[in-house]
């Protein structure tokens, strides 16, 4: 049914039937956020963009702005401009008068000996300005300069984020997950001279020691010509040696130790310019290169704050916690961004969600007494798979639960509604992308009935459309599949691509823009790569990227990025990557390889590859299974079908095949790939994820 040109992912999707709709809880309704009928009608295109002022008005501005939206350079829009803020400022600071002893984050470590740690407004103020003092004192850093955070999932990660928004420096957190090398391509990208690490953190039991990754970092950065002066290291146990790589002199720097002479320090923060960068988020694309989605400081703080509002119907009394890792996307709008600059309080967990057992995320939710939930498919199907009863062991009420990452099918939905919501919580599934800073669809919590496999109606002010190839418009109820647009500018949407203007022009634009010398947004749709379908009551479902992306337990892998990590394998001559449907993480990579010729020892060459692919971009990008096969499906003009290979994998239909240059591959291929079964990489227990997405 996906008819989206070369698809990859949306041949492989799996459509379910459309569901009924279920009304959000009465409970929830009564104290929601959002629950004036007439909100769509205020963020309708009559009043676009003004209706975003909505949003804007949740912060506190230094300098009121004069334009809400300026066209004038498409598809480059200013938001806000003229006015100027600071977001540490309005995540800190404006709390401090009436919440200064309100918990803004409670850390719970992974091991459930050690004790839990609450860090109040007022602390996260004191922390804040000590480390900024640092930034500026110490690294000499000003508004403007880039850092590169590779850390965990501990306190300082955001206290670090933070410490860079104060000073206007421009942040680039990488998932702590990533490899060393991955971390060190990306700080060399946005070139900075400070890296910021942890010594190690805790996960499936085990201490991770995460140091060694910098060493890897800054030696990738240097071949790259980026110098990386300074490494700052937090101590996951301030004062304690867990190390066994040694500080580089002269480079290297406990943050424990630096702080001390910093004790109390106060760093007015920076009045920034609405549109000045607020932070780097690298994602994969279609090219080797990941991109880094850059986003700007006003728009994105007014749309995470608004969409949190509304959507994760945060309220200051409530305990929430979103289980997503802060070096994603997710982390960055809806645990530190919008989630602090309502006051909230939020959970930091450090951990996987099965350690020790399925039970975690349950009894972390009854100790707290969390109300708001927030999580991925993969995460869902992983816990529902290890604990399908364990919910109902703990005495926990969600009211709102949140779903992202990837579709999620209605029989996992039905999971997460029945038994972890216990039907008391209303569920909103989201669907956005790094690069749009907040949601683009979603139900409004209060309003909307849900509908288990569809992510629901756009968000207020967002008006998506669905195109065919050819730049046709599919209306609702068409039953077929075409590329999810969105026609208008919104806040959130990032500036551009760190230093490639082209490239955002390129990616985002340039296919279904009307007139390329147009200043009116009308004809400019964002082009989100994404196949869709839209039955009649405008509830869009979502089937998956029709690029080269493959999306694994919610996060974004290059097929390109992967297969350029084969080929630096001696004996590999050509690589393939394709997406196989896999029953928790959704979709995982496998590879395909024709080796130089004379190599003969296959399984060492498979060896070498998942190391490689490891060290390279991190645990995450795994293999499902390594083929080495005598050749590769290949066009009369030499392009590798990768969409034959992946039907192979899926056991599909390969279609007709008699034009290609060596058809007889393909036969040869399925019967060694399905007859022999794939040589399945062995999966450590670390592979257990967090918030489904990790290595
Ligand atoms: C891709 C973006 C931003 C959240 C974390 C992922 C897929 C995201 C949904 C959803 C179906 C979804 C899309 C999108 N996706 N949310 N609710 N239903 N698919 O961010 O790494 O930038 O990945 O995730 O394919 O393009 P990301």
């Amino acid at each position: 049914m996906a008819t989206v040109g070369r698809t990859q992912t949306t041949d492989i999707a799996v459509h379910w039937k459309e569901e009924e709709y279920i009304h959000p809880p009465a409970g929830f309704v009564g104290q929601a956020n959002l629950v004036d009928p007439v909100a769509d009608e205020r963020f309708s295109e009559k009043h676009f963009p003004e209706c975003f002022r909505e949003y804007a008005d949740m912060l506190s501005w230094d300098r009121y702005w004069h334009t809400t939206l300026d066209t004038s350079t498409p598809p480059f829009w200013k938001w806000f401009s003229g006015g100027t803020l600071n977001a540490c400022y309005n995540c800190v600071d404006r709390h401090l008068d009436r919440h200064k002893n309100k918990a803004a984050f409670i850390f719970v470590p992974e091991s459930e000996t050690e004790p839990t740690y609450t860090l109040t407004y007022q602390e996260l103020f004191t922390r804040v300005n000590e480390v900024a003092a640092v930034l500026r004192d110490f690294c000499g850093l000003h508004a403007g300069d880039r850092v590169t955070i590779h850390m965990p999932m501990i306190l300082e990660l955001p206290i670090t984020m933070l410490a860079c928004a104060r000073l206007g420096i421009i942040h680039s957190v990488v998932f702590g997950g990533f490899s060393g090398e991955a971390a060190g391509l990306r700080a060399a990208d946005s070139e900075s001279r400070v890296m910021i690490y942890a010594d190690g953190y805790y996960r499936n039991g085990k201490l991770v020691e995460h140091k060694a990754s910098a060493d890897l970092a800054v030696e990738c950065a240097g071949h790259e010509g980026q110098k990386i002066e300074k490494v700052l290291v937090w101590r996951r146990h301030p004062g304690q040696e867990l190390l066994t790589t040694p500080m580089v002199q002269g480079r290297d720097y406990y943050m424990d130790e630096l702080l001390k002479g910093y004790k109390r320090a106060k760093v007015a923060p920076v009045s920034m310019d609405a549109e000045a960068p607020l932070f780097l988020m690298y994602t994969s694309g279609t090219t080797g290169k990941p991109k880094g989605c850059q986003h700007r400081t006003g728009g994105y703080l007014a749309y995470v704050t608004g969409t949190s509002k509304y959507y994760q119907d945060i309220h200051p009394e409530d305990v929430y916690w979103c289980m997503a890792d802060i070096g994603w996307i997710t982390g960055h709008s809806y645990i530190v961004y919008g989630p602090l600059a309502l006051g909230a309080t939020s959970i930091i967990y450090e951990g996987v969600p099965n350690y020790p057992d399925a039970g975690r995320p349950w009894r972390i939710a009854e100790r707290f007494d969390v109300n708001i939930f927030h999580t991925s498919p993969t995460a869902i199907r992983m816990l529902r798979k290890a604990g399908p009863n364990e919910p109902v062991k703990y005495d926990y009420h969600f009211k709102h639960m949140t779903t992202v990452g990837e579709p999620i099918e209605p029989e996992t939905w039905r999971w997460y509604y029945d038994v972890v919501g216990k039907r008391e919580a209303v569920i909103v599934d989201t669907w956005w992308q790094t690069e749009t800073g907040g949601f683009l669809c979603t139900t409004k919590p209060a309003l909307d009935p849900m509908k288990a496999g569809s992510t629901g109606p756009a968000a207020l002010g967002i008006y998506p459309v669905i195109y065919d190839e050819a730049g046709k418009e599919l209306p609702p109820g068409l039953e077929r599949a075409g590329n999810i647009c969105i026609r208008n500018p919104w806040p959130g949407i990032m500036q551009t691509i760190w230093k490639d203007n082209d490239r955002f022009v390129r990616q985002y634009y340039q296919k279904y823009c009307k007139d390329p010398k147009s200043t009116d947004w009308r004809d400019w749709p964002y082009f989100a790569a994404d196949g869709a379908v839209l039955p009649p009551d405008g509830y869009y479902r979502i089937l998956g990227r029709v690029d080269d992306v493959i999306n694994v337990a919610g996060h974004r892998l290059g097929t390109k990025e992967i297969e350029s990590a084969c080929l630096t394998v001696p004996h590999v001559a050509e690589a393939a990557v394709v997406p196989v449907v896999d029953e928790i993480k959704g979709r995982m990579p496998v590879i395909y390889v024709a080796l130089k010729p004379g190599v003969s020892d296959g399984r060492q060459v498979t060896d070498q590859i998942v190391t490689t692919v490891e060290t390279m971009i991190g645990k995450i990008a795994r293999p499902k299974a390594v083929h080495v096969v005598p050749d590769l499906p290949k066009t009369r003009s030499g392009k590798i079908m990768r969409r034959i290979l992946a039907a192979i994998s899926n056991t599909m239909d390969t279609g007709d095949v008699t034009t290609l240059a060596n058809p007889e591959i393909v036969e040869q291929i399925r019967q060694q790939v399905q007859g022999e079964g794939p040589v399945v990489m062995q999966e450590g227990p670390e592979d257990v994820k967090r918030f489904g997405e990790q290595e």
